[in-house]
């Protein structure tokens, strides 16, 4: 979906729900993710559904991801460093489970 208009001659790696990942310096987290090949952040606390970076500017928190241990970050806002640990959100077991009961 997403490709690089240009390539790095030089990469940093991160890794991604524990996958490593090449990334450019440089680029934003939220970049990263989308140069994955799956652009998921995280998931809605209510419904469940997948939701990707859009604003790329800090204004939609649609990117929200956990960055080595700290969730909720903007990954719009966060530029990629080496060895960064970068997680998916999943939908919060808690919500999900009170609105089922
Ligand atoms: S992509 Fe909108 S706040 Fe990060």
């Amino acid at each position: 979906m997403f490709r690089r208009l240009h390539t790095s001659s030089s990469t940093l790696t991160i890794t991604l729900d524990g996958v490593a990942l090449k990334v450019a310096p440089g680029d934003s987290v939220a970049a990263a993710v989308l140069a994955s090949g799956n652009p998921a952040c995280r998931q809605t606390p209510v419904t469940g559904s997948d939701r990707a970076p859009f604003c790329m500017m800090g204004a939609c928190f649609d990117c929200l991801v956990e960055i080595d241990g700290v969730p909720n970050r903007q990954a719009c806002l966060v530029e990629v460093r080496e060895g960064m640990q970068v997680r998916r959100q999943a939908r919060p077991t808690l919500v999900a489970d009170r609105l089922a009961s």
